[in-house]
Formats: C-alpha cells, sequence, structure tokens
C-alpha cells in the first residue's frame, strides 16, 4: 500500500491524515486543529506541522489551500490572509516540515479525489467539480485531465463575483431558504454551462452532506448533476493525490501540481 500524507486548510479546520492512495481512502483517523484567525502564513504552517506530527509520518505530504496556487507558490488569497499572496508556500511546508511539500488549489484537490475515486470515475469529457462553500471553488477536467486553477466563482454574476451571491456562505449572510439559494445557484449553473458545456457537473463543499435539500430544487438542464461522493475527505486524498505525482527536485519543497496532469 502507497502511503501518502494529505491536508486539507478550510476556513474552519485544517485537517490531515495518511492516505491509500490505492483505494482513495483514508488509512487513519484524520487528526484537525481549527483554523488560526488570523490566517497567515506563519499560524496556518504551525498548525500544519501539529496536525503532521500527530502521525508517524516519514514522505511526501500534500496540503490544499483555497486559492491559486502555481508551481508550489501561492497567488491569491480571496477568502484567507493577503499575506498568502505571492509567496512559496511548498517551500516554506516542506523546511517546516522536514518532508517533500506539494501544494495545491483546494477545488482541485477535491477533484482529483472525486474524478478518480468518487463520483466522476470513468466520465469521460468535460467534468466539472464545483464546491460551495465560503467562496465556490472549481476543478476542470478533460478526459480526467486537470487544468488546474480555473476559479469559476469569481466569474461575473449580476456585476459581483459569482461566489459573493451563490457560494454556500452567501446563503448563510443573506439567510435564504433553499429554494431562493437554489434559484441563485441555477444562475450560477447557467452561466458555467453556457461556457464550458460540461458533460456532468459535481457538487462538492460541506454543503453537498445536504445535497437532497437543494438538488431536487434545481431546474432540468441538458448537463448531469450529481453531489460529490467522497464528501469530506475529498480535500485530503486529493491532496495525497496531488504529492505522489509530484516529483521534487531536491527532496525539499515540492513543484505543486499546478503542472502536472491528473492522472
Ligand atoms: C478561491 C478559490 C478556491 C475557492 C474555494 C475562492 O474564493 O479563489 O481558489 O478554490 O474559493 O475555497
Amino acid at each position: 500500500m502507497t502511503t501518502v500524507f494529505g491536508v486539507d486548510i478550510g476556513g474552519s479546520g485544517i485537517k490531515g491524515a495518511p492516505v491509500d492512495l490505492d483505494r482513495g481512502v483514508l488509512a487513519q483517523e484524520r487528526h484537525k486543529v481549527l483554523t488560526p484567525h488570523p490566517s497567515g502564513p506563519d499560524a496556518v504552517i504551525d498548525a500544519v506541522c501539529e496536525v503532521v506530527r500527530h502521525f508517524d509520518h516519514r514522505g511526501p505530504v500534500g496540503l490544499t489551500f483555497p486559492g491559486v496556487v502555481v508551481d508550489g507558490h501561492t497567488r491569491t488569497a480571496a477568502n484567507v490572509d493577503k499575506g498568502w499572496i505571492g509567496l512559496d508556500a511548498a517551500a516554506r511546508f516542506g523546511e517546516a516540515l522536514g518532508l517533500p511539500a506539494t501544494v495545491v488549489n483546494d477545488a482541485d484537490a477535491a477533484g482529483l479525489a472525486e474524478v478518480t475515486h468518487g463520483a466522476g470515475r470513468g466520465r469521460p469529457g468535460v467534468v466539472l467539480l464545483l464546491t460551495f462553500g465560503t467562496g465556490i471553488g472549481s476543478a476542470l477536467f478533460s478526459d480526467g485531465v486537470l487544468v488546474p486553477n480555473t476559479e469559476l466563482g469569481h466569474l461575473e454574476m449580476r456585476g459581483k463575483d459569482a461566489e459573493r451571491r451563490a457560494s454556500s456562505a452567501a446563503k448563510e449572510r443573506h439567510d435564504l431558504s433553499w429554494p431562493k439559494w437554489a434559484e441563485r445557484v441555477d444562475e450560477y449553473l447557467d452561466l458555467v454551462e453556457m461556457l464550458f458545456s460540461p458533460q456532468l457537473v459535481i457538487v462538492g463543499g460541506g454543503v453537498s452532506r445536504k445535497h437532497e435539500k437543494f438538488l431536487p430544487l434545481l431546474k432540468d438542464r441538458r448537463t448531469e448533476i450529481v453531489p460529490a461522493q467522497l464528501r469530506n475527505d475529498a480535500g485530503i486524498v486529493g491532496a495525497a493525490m496531488a504529492a505522489s505525482r509530484a516529483v521534487p527536485a531536491t527532496g525539499s519543497g515540492g513543484g505543486g501540481a499546478g503542472r502536472r496532469n491528473a492522472r
């Protein structure tokens, strides 16, 4: 069994576990610490070290980040501390952990996991995973190959970032009923469908646990819409998958999945 460690850095918690890559499942029960606030690099790196050191893991570590990641560098930070912008995050995590580290966008990680082990397994053509949480994350696949950092949560809808209107945080913020929120999600899906004509859309993120409350409310459309299957574990599994695909040049730090294929 090949085991790589995966860490999912989320708005409320930082969760990690060794991952069984052959089966796409956690090899041990995950460990979680609260995400520090403010969520600047130093505090988050400390919290990540605490999660990884909870286990006796020696080997590559993959980490998710809720922003654009290119070659291990974090480039944007829409919903986290702006101190991440421009940071060589893979190198920083690698040094702090003393292990090879790979950093990948959070939605891309979830997408890798779903396309390989979950709702998108064996599905050819254009497959899009959308995560509805604090923001809206996206992972775009063509015949199983990831196009990283698509950032479709920032498509413009009614003059605003779509995620400001249609994320699950927007539902909370505006105290929207499920039907009212579903209308906004439909408007967003219209836009995405028009631009990308996906054959399959996988709905992930925390709210996908309650998919039966809103997926049936969405209008009929050409695109098949299904809930994510790995739920809470998709980020951890996908981060570990990204790390297993990265070939560190020096043995410390990592290249990031941004320039690598999804398979
Ligand atoms: C970020 C994306 C991220 C998504 C979900 C957006 O605000 O720009 O990079 O994937 O939130 O966390």
